[in-house]
């Protein structure tokens, strides 16, 4: 079998993708493909162990779609250490690793540093990604911090009123002392931006810094009782409620 191209697309060969659409065996795949059944894109492709990419190419099977997958939409607790990414070529672990067991291709719904725990979604409905991700759709998100000082009142307040950072002021931020231990204060901090390490800049801005980071909740969605490390499928009361926080354009 030829080598799948190089990059970190979701691929898998085309007597595959037939097999796990539910449609028949691989052997019968195979059959399908060999007899000019099949087109990836509107050409006929006659070699099973043709590339296929999962998010990008339309297959037929007699010029009819394949059946429109099942959408999955899971809420993964990830530790750190984890990278939100499909491949590292470092090989170091990736969120990937920790939901083999799901058995479909799904994308993650924004992302999580690889220092950073907490919740995670991901969909194979690339919708729900637009409508959740998309930082114009101001879906709020909340994270608990540990800093590596005391922080004071004026000081969470100026978190509240917005900080600025090398890439611009930011928005006002809802932020809650959970509780000071002698050394270090628990903060709750709740934005709707999702800026790169956005939450570490800004208690750095603060004169303090960011000693632990858990995400634990996406609008109304909480972490719970979920083991780290551990996935469930959202219900569909949940993936409801956060479409309408965050409403697509008609
Ligand atoms: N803010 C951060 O600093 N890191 C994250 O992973 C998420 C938000």
């Amino acid at each position: 079998m030829k080598p799948p191209p190089p990059g970190n697309r979701p691929l898998k060969t085309l007597e595959r993708v037939l097999s796990k659409a539910g449609l028949g065996s691989r052997t019968e795949a195979r059959k399908w493909i060999g007899t000019g059944r099949v087109r990836v894109n509107g050409k006929l492709v006659q070699t099973p162990d043709h590339w296929v990419d999962l998010e990008r190419d339309a297959v037929t099977l007699d010029d009819k779609p394949i059946r429109a997958r099942k959408k999955i939409y899971l809420l993964l607790y990830k530790p750190t250490g984890y990278l939100t990414t499909y491949k590292d070529p470092q090989g170091r672990p990736t969120v990937y690793d920790l939901i083999r067991d799901a058995g479909e291709w799904m994308v993650p719904v924004g992302r999580l540093d690889q220092d950073t725990s907490g919740l995670l979604l991901l969909t194979n409905d690339t919708q729900f990604v637009e409508g959740v991700a998309n930082p114009e759709h101001k879906i709020a998100k909340t994270y608990l911090v540990k800093s590596s000082t005391l922080v004071s009142d004026q000081q969470i307040d100026r978190l509240r009123e917005g900080v600025v950072l090398a890439d611009g002021a930011t928005q006002p931020a809802v932020v809650r002392r959970v509780r000071d231990s002698a050394k270090y204060s628990f903060l709750e901090i709740t934005i709707c931006e999702g800026r790169n390490r956005q939450v570490r800049r800004m208690v750095e801005a603060i004169g303090s810094r960011v000693l632990k980071l858990v995400r634990i909740g996406i609008g109304g969605l909480r972490i719970g009782e979920l083991p780290i490390g551990k996935h469930r499928e959202l219900t569909a009361e949940e993936v409801q409620m956060l479409l309408g926080k965050s409403r697509l354009p008609d």
